[in-house]
């Protein structure tokens, strides 16, 4: 096998930054209350809270195991790993690399949609849109916008370039230094609006919808949305993770990483609801409003704080980066597969991933205005893209890894991988090895069933 001279993330809190930064976007800001909102508000969310812990904390683990074991993009490492001890040329796990990236475009092409948005909202923001105006004309510049002739495509395009540009550059320098800056930022200013959210009048009813489970709302349809929402809001399932964990040194844990973003990620998306709900309901908007939510919600609430056109300015400017660093991490997998399966160099790489992204996207975005004739089966083209990913190719994806992992890899190497990083001597060695059995058995067994279960159970 040729050897691939490959960067690695510089530091410790360089890679937790950098997969915080992927599992931190649009997935919790704008998603995770459209989907808490149209799935009944609590039920969905105590179904969320146990699924990302139980299932898409171990299967981020696994995917560390797959990158950093390969130090290959999800392809390649499929291939590479996939051979198991009889040494196979060709193993018919190398098709879940390129299901992983499959995935990743279609993702990119519909979540550059929204991306386009944050930065149109940015202007917005900027050029003061907001003041003075009331719900229904906020809510009517968010109709105006998405069916503006060619503002969102603009929008979309421009954010797509950007993403290309750190792309190219690659890891080190581009995805980490953002990261690690502006990641926490983001986080203060949420728990701010947190604050002005809850002091609104009507604000306990938004706080009980989201917290008060009612669970006469569970079916499954709401249990596969939430498992879903897990993938897509912590990257897994579709080898963004397999990518990142290609670049993580050996001197660092994949446990206490994986662990410490998710518990990061649900924390950013369970913040995002304190926000959205209670300011929602206190504005009389309606929980199910899906797209609209969030932007809609938020600049009224911006318009009752003091200095609000300050921190709209700073807020959709942390938007615009959080989602950033989330479409880098997605291109990365499409640039990543470029190189090393055609031998492109990263920039040709991005540039093609860029431009193929960019056609499927501009049909998405073109989808979501009123009466657009771009619609299958009664769906936009948008929620066909959002639906199949989310719904089918990540839990589909996440099965299989999870499967791999625990059946395929040789269980000395998943051990070594869980276990490399941690103290080594006496009782926390001791300790060290517990854990990594424990997330080994979580991995063969729990994981692959409850998805399989819930999968299942939603299509009969
Ligand atoms: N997790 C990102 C978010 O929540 C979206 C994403 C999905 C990024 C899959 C990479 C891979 O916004």
């Amino acid at each position: 096998m040729k050897e691939q001279k490959r960067e690695n993330f510089g530091s410790k809190l360089g890679i937790i930054m950098a997969t915080a930064g992927s599992a931190l976007g649009l997935g919790n800001i704008y998603r995770f209350p459209c989907e808490a909102g149209a799935n009944g508000g609590g039920a969905f969310l105590i179904v969320y809270l146990v699924i990302a812990l139980a299932i898409g904390t171990p299967l981020m683990i696994a995917e560390f195991v797959i990158g950093r074991r390969a130090k290959q993009g999800p392809i390649g490492a499929f291939r590479l790993l996939g051979r198991g001890r009889e040494g196979q040329r060709r193993t018919p796990w190398t098709l879940v690399g390129y299901l992983g990236v499959v995935c990743a475009f279609l993702i990119l092409a519909f979540y550059t949609t929204v991306a386009g948005w944050t930065l149109g909202y940015l202007g917005k923001a900027a050029a003061n849109h907001f003041s003075g105006q009331d719900m229904t004309q906020i809510s009517q510049q968010f109709t105006d916008f998405t069916n503006h002739p060619w503002l969102p495509i603009v929008c979309q395009l421009a954010f797509l370039a950007l993403t290309a540009f750190v792309v190219a550059r690659g890891v080190k320098q581009g995805i980490e230094r953002w990261s690690k800056l502006l990641m926490p930022l983001l986080l203060v200013i949420m728990v701010i609006l947190c604050v002005k959210s809850l002091t609104l009048p009507g604000a306990a009813e938004g706080l009980r919808f989201l917290f008060a489970p009612d669970f006469s709302k569970l079916t499954p349809h709401v249990i596969v949305s939430a498992l879903g929402q897990s993938f897509f809001s912590l990257s897994i399932g579709m080898g963004a993770l397999i990518t990142y964990g290609s670049y993580i040194s050996r001197s660092d844990n994949l446990v206490t990483t994986a662990t410490s973003v998710a518990l990061a990620d649900t924390f950013v998306a369970i913040l995002a609801g304190i926000v959205i709900f209670p300011a929602a309901f206190s504005f009389g908007i309606r929980p199910e409003a899906g797209a609209s939510l969030a932007f809609t919600t938020l600049p009224l609430v911006f318009q009752q704080m003091t200095g609000g056109y300050f921190f709209c300015l700073i807020f959709f400017l942390l938007l615009v980066i959080a989602t950033l660093t989330s479409t880098i991490s997605l291109l990365e997998v499409i640039v990543t597969a470029l190189t090393e399966e055609l031998h492109l160099s990263r920039t040709a790489a991005a540039i093609a991933g860029t431009i193929g992204t960019a056609v499927i996207g501009v049909l998405a975005t073109l989808s979501f205005r009123t009466a657009s004739p771009i619609h299958i089966s009664g769906r936009s083209f948008f929620d066909l893209l959002d639906h199949v990913t989310a719904l089918y190719l990540m839990p589909i994806g996440g099965l299989l890894i999870v499967l791999f992992v625990g059946w395929r890899m040789r269980r000395k190497d998943m051990l070594d991988e869980l276990s490399s990083g941690l103290v080594s001597e006496g009782s926390a060695s001791r300790a060290s090895r517990f854990l990594a059995t424990s997330i080994r058995f979580i991995i063969r067994y729990i994981a692959p069933v409850a998805i399989l279960v819930i999968f299942i159970n939603q299509l009969t």
